[in-house]
């Protein structure tokens, strides 16, 4: 046991292996699978995109999932903690708070996507949603009013109850639940989009790849998308590392998560592009997708409001095992920097969010004017920086950190001298380049 700073993970706080398996599938599978993923594959390509996030989850996601993972459980602290207990090295822990403050930005606009998701829910199933056919009007009236703040409450609270209970009984237990949940929709509505008519359309261009749209640019938005889907560059990897367990496999364990990941991005869009072509809708058009245009498409089906509920259901059940992974990152600072116990640090931190939460909340739809800046409302500002500034920088962070800074990497990643050497090598050579690339390119340095 670490003579200096108290671990984290000492005691009871770990997961049981599935659990963490479970746990980290969990944070992975989100909002980024099914509403930001749609929307990117039909803007830049379809099944060319999709094959491009193939190679950069597998070229650079797993890599770098991997080099989270063994920061984490060697380190077994907070994100901050880890880097500088391995590296011996202050100047690295204060590198690690970036990947601290990014998860808590990160849900301060995140839970307000889950807020709407849970509403869809509850208006689908009532019935509600379908009373109206102005899908776009019903939609712009709800983000622009103030009713998405206490949404996103609600989806803060139900995080906040999970990370209240701690590692096996909050997080582990709810994943437990929520995860055989999510692939038991997800198969009916795969089934149930599969067989409408003229679901083939969709499904080709999902499937079959046009080579001539793979450019430069949906490569690099592919990759960045790969790090956002796998949760990588924002600590939860990290955090979640450092409950995991000396005798389970790391290798094994990114494999399952970039697998899980992977699938289940397939199978959304084996229910988004479908259930758009069907009903003659395009599937590029951004966020509208799932709140515009799906429920017009289960508005037209048999059982529509069954069917648009149990979607919708699905959605907030993938969102919120996504913000209690990015919970746990800041929680698990406060915890272990300041003493606090885990029920103070969480209600701090979740009022914390509410408050940070509600200009996004209210900026997005326009509520509350003046919260635009230049050409982005504060939502966007927020997501921005998060998205494209500060999760390529983490991800840059973690390469150099394994790959040229923590001279043990491999000893905790556990892999065989084969594997090791693949690993090392994207790690030190080819991840870095390309998350520069990404981040020149989001930050908008880079034109094409
Ligand atoms: N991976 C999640 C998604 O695709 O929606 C988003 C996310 C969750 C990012 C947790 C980062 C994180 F720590």
């Amino acid at each position: 046991k670490s003579t200096s700073a108290p671990s984290l993970a000492d005691g009871e706080e770990r997961f049981s292996k599935s659990g963490f398996i479970f746990a980290a599938i969990g944070s992975a599978v989100g909002l980024g699978n099914m509403w930001k993923f749609p929307y990117i594959t039909g803007k830049y390509g379809g099944a060319a995109f999709f094959l491009m996030f193939v190679i950069c989850l597998l070229a650079v996601g797993l890599p770098v999932l991997m080099a989270e993972l063994a920061i984490g459980r060697g380190g077994r602290g907070s994100v901050s903690a880890s880097f500088s207990r391995l590296s011996k090295q202050k100047g690295w822990g204060a590198l690690g708070f970036l990947m601290i403050l990014a998860p808590f930005l990160i849900l301060s606009f995140y839970s307000v996507v889950a807020g709407w998701t849970i509403y869809y829910a509850v208006r689908s199933f009532s019935g509600q949603l379908f009373s109206n056919s102005d899908y776009s009007g019903q939609f712009s009236a709800f983000i622009g009013s103030w009713q998405p703040v206490w949404w996103m409450l609600l989806a803060l609270v139900l995080t906040a109850v999970v990370i209240i209970k701690g590692v096996s009984a909050g997080i582990e237990k709810f994943n437990k639940i929520l995860i055989p949940g999510l692939v038991v929709l997800l198969l009916i509505l795969v089934v149930r989009s599969l067989t409408l008519d003229g679901a083939g359309e969709g499904v080709s261009f999902f499937l079959s790849p046009d080579f001539s749209k793979l450019t430069a640019e949906s490569a690099l938005v592919a990759l960045g998308h790969a790090f956002f889907s796998l949760s990588l560059g924002m600590g939860t990897m990290i955090t979640y590392g450092a409950y995991v367990d000396k005798r389970q496999s790391l290798g094994i364990g990114t494999m399952a998560i970039g697998l899980g990941d992977l699938l289940y991005a397939f199978l959304a869009g084996l229910i988004i592009f479908p259930t758009s072509f069907a009903f003659g809708i395009e599937p590029g058009e951004g966020p509208g997708l799932v709140f515009v245009a799906l429920p017009a498409a289960f508005a037209a089906m048999p059982l529509g409001s069954l069917f648009g509920g149990l979607f919708f259901i699905l959605l907030a059940f993938a969102a919120l095992t996504s913000t209690v992974g990015l919970l746990e990152v800041p929680v698990a600072f406060v915890r272990e920097r300041f003493g606090w116990s885990r029920g103070l640090s969480v209600i701090v931190i979740t009022l914390l969010l509410f408050l940070l939460g509600i200009p996004s909340a209210v900026s997005v739809g326009g509520a509350v004017g003046g919260l635009q800046f230049g050409e982005k409302t504060f939502f966007d500002w927020v997501d921005f920086i998060c998205s494209n500034i500060m999760l390529p920088l983490g991800g840059l962070i973690v390469t150099i950190f394994v790959g040229y800074v923590w001279k043990h990497a491999g000893d905790e990643a556990g892999l065989t001298s084969s594997w090791f050497r693949i690993w090392i090598f994207m790690v030190r050579y080819i991840a870095p380049i390309l998350v520069v690339l990404v981040l020149l390119y989001s930050a908008g340095a880079l034109d094409f």
